[in-house]
């Protein structure tokens, strides 16, 4: 997904856009550029990555400019596609995350005007929108630019001869990090933390004018506005790989003090409104994109265990279009990202609704939490790898800490279950400390997957939706194409599909579906499938009816998801390992998707 950085100060521009740029490397991309202020305005830009254009750019000095990593939407990935984009006089140059609606009405009446494009994208209608209204002020020209435009963005732009960037946002994530005697702003706050940890979020509609020394925010009216400045305690060092060989082992290592993170406090404050005050709610519905989704259905499974509340799932995707029964039910929307564009929407139309909302994220500060009537910030520290890992683990400890929640207030749950349960919790680093003990032997036991072309991933119960992630965790990094399925659906289709050349991974636990799933093990592997096993230590039945056996502490059945999740990010991390995958940046994925 695209970036954006800007920076204003005394240090060579150029050095510290393209390395604000490469922190924004993990979300994807396919070309990139930066505009500096030197000698008149500058601009070089191309596509492949920031490493070449580091070789090829020219030395220029200039404490002033804007960079761009773009991940191509509205045209192919090309230099003329590339941002920074300038108007027909090269006075103006801008970058832009989002899209333009309106791009190709407004490019017709710019054209009739004599305005020449040169790219395909919606972007390049701003440039030349601002050069139709501007008149040596800058902020006054993109201001009402953007009031032409239908759309979504965060953008940044500057003119020859200004001391200053302009900014604005609208659905799209825009920080200003605060220094001394200089500015840095970005879409994501990982690209400034190494100049600065204060920084500002710019509020929905807010435009801003960054110089060295000044910044100056406008609310969507137009009105000066004040932002208290955030002092963010993530270190830059928390945000990189700190020895391990990918960002996504080291995450899935993070996950014991990640998982303490999550709970923190909340445990305690069960009974005292920890999550949510006392609120009347008779129904929840869960909302979320990819991974966010999995967790949410594994949060159906424990808000109906533990609290009794009628619970649905959908995809925020399919939800924002769908055409609502009338009723309002508690809708929760999780996103690690807090921006992703679908969730975004359907928490808008669940507002729109009338319903009471509530946003799961990790992003202090984020769109969602702003735009939701609670937040739930899940606490995994800055998650890189594209692929969920500790963002995932986190959510399902809020869906954990929503059921308890819920099940108090409703009175659904007694004190010795809370107790029982909240214990279990707090050992939840412990077991998970356990099963990351065991990498090496999961390591080995994933031969049987990495020659494959396709896998079957098989739960039951709280752990079909566990199996759904596990095998999306498989695509995404290793390329081979998995399908998690319901165990007792097999017999419905996909049992046509198994031969000794699909493996088989099945998850079982002791709850009341074991025997169902040891009989659904049996049929599989009768059809020759090589089955990977996961189970608890003592489970000698399914030791005995798989290829090979993994163990998982011996935990709860509603708590079984931690530990068995933390196995098959493993599982698909050393096989994509085994294959030479990309594993962190696989292709075509993008940690955060802000368009539709
Ligand atoms: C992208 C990421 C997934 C993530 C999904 C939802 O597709 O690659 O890992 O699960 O977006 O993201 P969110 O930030 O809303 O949880």
């Amino acid at each position: 997904m695209c970036g954006i950085v800007g920076y204003a100060g005394g240090r060579r521009a150029v050095d510290v856009l393209l390395d604000g740029l490469r922190r924004l490397e993990y979300r994807g991309y396919d070309s990139a550029g930066v505009a500096i202020s030197y000698e008149g305005l500058k601009i070089f830009k191309d596509v492949g990555q920031l490493s070449k254009i580091q070789s090829n750019i020219p030395n220029w000095e200039g404490g002033m400019g804007i960079g761009h990593t773009r991940w191509a939407t509205c045209g192919r990935p090309s230099k003329e596609n590339s941002h920074p984009f300038t108007d027909c006089s090269g006075r103006i140059a801008l970058v832009h995350n989002g899209i333009i609606e309106n791009h190709l009405s407004l490019r017709k009446q710019l054209e009739e005007e004599g305005h020449k494009f040169t790219s395909e994208t919606d972007t390049e209608v701003l440039v030349h929108l601002m050069e139709r209204h501007y008149d040596g002020n800058t902020h006054a020209a993109l201001v009402t630019a953007l009031s032409e435009v239908k759309g979504t963005y965060a953008v940044a732009a500057m003119a020859e001869g200004d001391d200053h960037i302009v900014v604005a946002r609208k659905e799209n994530p825009l920080v200003i990090g605060v220094g001394v005697g200089e500015n840095i702003l970005a879409s994501d706050v990982t690209a400034i933390l190494n100049l600065t940890s204060r920084v500002i979020y710019l509020e929905e509609g807010d435009s801003a004018i960054v110089s060295a020394n000044d910044i100056t925010i406008f609310d969507a009216q137009g009105n000066r506005a004040k932002r208290d400045p955030t002092t963010i305690t993530w270190s830059i060092e928390d945000a990189e790989k700190g020895g391990f060989e990918h960002y996504m082992l080291k995450e899935i290592y993070e996950q014991p003090t990640a998982i303490h993170n999550s709970l923190l406090g909340n445990l305690d404050e069960i009974y005292a409104g920890a999550i949510i005050p006392d609120i009347d709610v008779t129904s929840v519905k869960l909302v979320a994109c990819g991974s966010s989704s999995h967790a949410a259905m594994v949060g159906k499974y424990i808000i109906e265990s533990m609290a009794k509340l009628p619970t649905t799932v959908e995809l925020a995707s399919e939800y924002r279009y769908s055409p609502g029964t009338g009723e309002n039910p508690f809708t929760i929307l999780l996103t690690q990202s807090g921006e992703t564009a679908d969730t975004l929407a359907a928490a808008r139309e669940a507002r729109r609704r009338g319903c009471r909302t509530m946003s799961v994220t990790n992003m202090v500060g984020s769109t969602i939490s702003r735009e939701t009537d609670h937040v739930f910030y899940t606490n995994a520290g800055p998650e890189t790898s594209v692929a969920a890992t500790k963002s995932y683990i986190t959510q399902l400890m809020a869906m954990y800490l929503l059921g308890l929640r819920l099940g108090t207030m409703r009175q659904a749950l007694d004190r010795a279950e809370v107790r029982n349960i909240s214990t279990e919790l707090r050992s939840m680093p412990r077991y998970v400390n356990g099963v990351l003990d065991e990498a090496s032997e999961i390591e080995n036991a994933v031969e049987m997957l990495a020659s494959a072309n396709h896998a079957f991933y098989l739960g039951r119960n709280i752990n079909y939706p566990t199996m759904l992630e596990g095998a999306l965790k498989l695509k995404e990094v290793s390329y081979i194409h998995a399908e998690g399925y319901a165990a007792g659906e097999l017999k419905h289709g996909p049992l046509a599909l198994l031969d000794a050349t699909t493996p088989v991974v099945a998850a079982c636990v002791n709850d009341h579906t074991r025997e169902k799933m040891l009989g659904n093990i049996s049929e599989v592997a009768a059809r020759d499938s090589p089955v990977l096993g996961i189970g608890l230590e003592d489970d000698r039945d399914l030791a005995a009816i798989t290829d090979i056996k993994i163990n998982i502490p011996t935990v709860s059945p509603i708590l079984s998801p931690v530990p068995l999740t933390v196995v098959l990010q493993l599982i698909a991390y050393y096989v994509a390992k085994k294959r030479g995958c990309p594993i962190d940046r696989p292709r075509n994925l993008a940690k955060s998707v802000t368009v539709e």
